[in-house]
C-alpha cells in the first residue's frame, strides 16, 4: 500500500490538463466513486490496526494533494481562457453617445456672445407679464390688434390683465424702470403667441431683444451695431439693408435684411430670388416709451432691436420647418453635435 500511495502521489504531481473537460475527467479518475484515491480508502479498511495511524495520515495527504491539484489546474485554465480566446483586443471600442446642445440654445448663446463683446449685458424678465409691460409702456394704443385675444394668451382679464408675453420687448421696460443709465442690454427669452402651429409659425418661440440708451445715441450707431452682429453671425462678407417699417415703440422703425448667405446675393429659393433675408426689427426708442419708464427723452435717446432665435437658426442652417426644433427627433438634433 505504501508503494501505491507513493506512485499515485507522483502521478498527481505530474498531471496536466488543457481544458475544463480534461480536469473533470482527472477529478473523476482520482476522487470519483470508482477513483484511484477512493479505491485506496477502501483498501485502508484491510490495513492492520497498528498501521492505521501511519497510512491514515498518508492517505489524507494524498487526498488533499489531489484536491489541490484539481484547483490549481482549474485556475490556470481559467486564466488562459480569459486572456486569450474571449477578448479580442483588436476590436474597435463601443462608442458612447454624448449629448449636444439644442440648435436654439447654440444660436441664442452665439447672439449673446457677439453682443457681449460690444459691452451688452444679459437681462432676463418674467414670461408671465402684465399688460403694461408688454403693451402699455411700449406705446401700444388700447385698441391695437396685437392685444387681441387672437394673438395673446391671457391669464386674467381686467384693466391690467396678466398674460404670457408676446415679445421680449417687455424686458426693455423692466430694465428702463430699474437700471441706472446708460443701459446696454440684450434680453433673450421665450415668447408666446396664440397661433396655429405650422412650418412657419409656433405658439412658443424665442427672441433676443437689444436696447441701448445713452446721451446722443443715433440711428448710425444702431446701423453699425447691427452690421457688426450680421457679420459675426453670417460671415465677414455679410451686408445689411434697412427698410422703413412701423412699431409702436420705435420712431423711426426699420426692418433689417441680411444678404443671403446661400446664394451670396444672386437670388435663390431660400431668399425667394431677392438676395436678402429678413432678420430683425429695430428702431430709435420712441420718446413716449422713454417717458413711460421715467427717462428724460430730451436728454437721452436710444435704439432697440428684436430678433427671432428660430429664424436666425433657420437661416444659418437652412432648417425649413420650424416644428423640427420642438419635436426632439435625435436624427435632427445630432446634426448640431459639432456646432458648439
Ligand atoms: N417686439 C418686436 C416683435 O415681437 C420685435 C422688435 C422690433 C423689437 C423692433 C424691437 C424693435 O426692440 O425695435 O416682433
Amino acid at each position: 500500500m505504501e508503494n501505491k500511495i507513493k506512485d499515485l502521489m507522483q502521478r498527481i504531481e505530474a498531471m496536466k490538463a488543457s481544458n475544463e473537460q480534461e480536469i473533470e475527467e482527472l477529478r473523476v479518475r482520482l476522487l470519483g466513486k470508482k477513483g484511484e484515491v477512493t479505491a485506496l480508502f477502501e483498501e485502508f479498511r484491510t490495513v492492520p490496526p497498528e498501521m492505521k495511524k501511519l497510512f491514515g495520515q498518508k492517505l489524507n495527504g494524498l487526498k488533499t494533494a489531489a484536491q489541490a491539484k484539481i484547483e490549481e489546474l482549474k485556475n490556470s485554465v481559467g486564466k488562459q481562457v480569459s486572456s486569450s480566446s474571449k477578448t479580442d483586443l483588436t476590436m474597435p471600442g463601443v462608442p458612447y453617445l454624448t449629448g449636444s446642445r439644442h440648435p436654439i440654445s447654440i444660436t441664442r448663446n452665439e447672439i449673446i456672445s457677439i453682443f457681449s463683446k460690444s459691452g451688452y449685458s444679459v437681462v432676463e424678465g418674467p414670461e408671465i407679464e402684465d399688460d403694461w409691460h408688454v403693451f402699455g409702456a411700449l406705446n401700444f394704443p388700447p385698441e391695437h390688434p396685437a392685444r387681441d385675444m387672437q394673438d395673446t394668451f391671457f391669464v386674467t382679464s381686467g384693466d391690467n390683465p396678466v398674460l404670457l408675453r408676446t415679445h421680449t420687448s417687455s424686458v426693455q421696460v423692466r430694465a428702463m424702470e430699474k437700471l441706472p443709465l446708460p443701459i446696454r442690454i440684450i434680453c433673450p427669452g421665450r415668447v408666446f403667441r396664440n397661433e396655429a402651429i405650422s412650418a412657419r409659425a409656433h405658439c412658443i418661440f424665442h427672441q433676443v431683444e437689444g436696447l441701448y440708451i445713452d446721451e446722443g445715441v443715433s440711428f448710425a450707431d444702431m446701423k453699425q451695431a447691427i452690421l457688426l452682429f450680421a457679420q459675426e453671425m453670417f460671415g465677414k462678407d455679410a451686408k445689411i439693408r434697412m427698410r422703413p417699417s412701423y412699431f409702436p415703440f420705435t420712431e423711426p422703425s426699420a426692418e433689417v435684411d441680411v444678404s443671403c448667405n446661400i446664394c451670396k446675393g444672386k437670388g435663390c429659393n431660400i431668399c425667394k430670388g431677392t438676395g436678402w433675408l429678413e432678420i430683425m426689427g429695430c428702431g430709435m426708442v420712441d420718446p413716449n416709451v422713454l417717458e413711460a419708464s421715467g427717462i428724460d427723452s430730451r436728454k437721452y435717446s436710444g435704439f432697440a432691436f428684436g430678433m427671432g432665435v428660430e429664424r436666425i437658426a433657420m437661416l444659418k442652417w437652412q432648417v425649413k420647418d420650424l416644428r423640427e426644433y420642438f419635436e426632439n427627433d435625435l436624427r435632427f438634433l445630432s446634426e448640431f453635435e459639432t456646432a458648439i
